[in-house]
């Protein structure tokens, strides 16, 4: 039986990939979360059973990262952990420093001490930057970050890399578009607007609304991501993605339909709410991939029709309002109002 080492298993993608381990493998698999504000280990704790085991840790700690390689013989390492979150990196860069270069450096250390088949990381299609006006990003496209999150990413990757070239660590590199679905922490996106929806609060949309994301399910991500894994080649960069663009406000009036379908409401009154509000700094206008090489090498595509996934979407948060209020308690409200009441805290 394989063991993975995953870590930040009890975040978004995180949570949905061990959900994915845990009904389509045979695998052993050692969740390594920190548990940050994202991190939840309530959505993985129906998982609980013989072939997970979790281990509240940092991976920036070299010391138990090493530990737990040398206890467990892993095959393999998936690194999700990380600041995921572009609007948080805006406000304060260090926390994305550390997890994201320091934390990829400490891993990439104790592989190499404690040797594994693959070290799939997992990174962004912010890394190319904004495609405004261009052809989508190849693998081989150059690195153009916008946001202190999105060149912590790309600094990653390049590390990454060179651990390959330099040490030969077997490294894989994943760079997928906007990811939603279940377990999503109600800062993003989707989440805060339905969130928003559901509260009768205001459905802030950042500018004109106009800037083009590619949206993929999370499952759909966890199967290329699991497929990267088994069938991927050693030193590859994969882009996951639908090709579908999207506006922001395409989306926002898709998840006013889903919830007034669901509520059996009328979606004019949750458009009413929405509010044009202080554009996200160096916000990047458009996203766009080709994904030719994880379709043709791996044999992957996308499942989800964004029509269904959002209301599959809207759905589980409909059903999971009890997880929405733990998870905006405590420190969201502190967050919400730096961006949203003051408008970037003081920038
Ligand atoms: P998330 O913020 O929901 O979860 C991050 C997880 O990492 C949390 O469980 C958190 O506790 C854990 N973590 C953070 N710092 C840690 C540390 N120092 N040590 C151990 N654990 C730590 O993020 P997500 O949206 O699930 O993203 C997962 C990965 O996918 C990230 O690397 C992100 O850059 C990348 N990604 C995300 C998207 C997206 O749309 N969400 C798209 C492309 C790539
Ligand atoms: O593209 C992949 C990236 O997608 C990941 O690397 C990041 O981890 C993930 O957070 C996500 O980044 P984005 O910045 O694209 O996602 P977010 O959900 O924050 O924003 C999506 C778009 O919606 C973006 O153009 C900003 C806009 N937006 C966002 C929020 C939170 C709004 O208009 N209003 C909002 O309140």
């Amino acid at each position: 039986m394989k063991t993975v080492l995953v870590t930040g298993g009890c975040g978004f993608i995180g949570s949905n990939f061990v959900r994915l381990l845990s009904a389509d493998t045979d695998w052993r698999v050692i969740n390594f979360d920190k548990l940050t504000y994202a991190g939840n280990l309530e959505n993985v704790a129906d998982l609980y059973h013989e072939r997970i085991r979790f281990v509240q840790g940092d991976i920036c700690d070299r010391a138990l990262v090493e530990r737990i390689l040398k206890e467990e013989k892993p095959w393999a390492v998936v690194n999700f952990a990380a600041e995921s979150h572009v609007d948080r990196s805006i406000l304060d860069a260090l926390p994305f420093l550390q997890t994201n270069i320091g934390g990829v450096q400490s891993l990439l250390e104790a592989v190499r001490k404690y040797p594994v088949d693959r070290f799939l990381h997992i990174s962004t299609d912010e890394v190319y930057g904004d495609k405004e006006g261009k052809e989508p990003s190849t693998e081989e496209s150059s690195l153009s970050p916008s946001s202190p999150y999105a060149a912590t990413k790309a600094a990653a990757d390049l590390l990454c890399l060179s651990y390959r070239r330099t040490y030969g660590l077997p490294i894989i590199v994943t760079r997928s578009s906007n990811n939603y679905g279940p377990y999503q922490f109600p800062e993003k996106l989707i989440p805060l607007l339905i969130r928003n929806g559901l509260n009768e609060l205001e459905l802030p949309v950042y500018g004109d609304g106009k800037q083009i994301r590619d949206w993929l399910f999370v499952e759909d991500n966890c199967r290329a991501i699991l497929g990267v894994l088994e069938k991927g080649k050693v030193g590859s960069i994969y882009n996951i993605g639908t090709s579908e663009e999207r506006t922001n406000l395409d989306v926002v009036h898709g998840i006013c339909a889903a919830i007034a379908l669901r509520q059996g409401a009328e979606s004019e009154k949750l458009e009413a709410r929405i509010r044009f509000v202080t554009d996200r700094p160096g916000h990047d206008r458009r996203y766009a991939l080709d994904t030719t090489k994880v379709r043709t090498e791996i044999g992957w595509k996308p499942r989800a029709v964004f029509v269904t996934g959002l209301k599959q979407t809207v759905d589980w948060y409909l059903d999971h309002s009890e997880w929405i209020s733990r998870v905006t308690s405590g420190e969201y409200r502190k967050y919400y109002d730096s961006v949203y009441a003051q408008a970037w805290g003081t920038t």
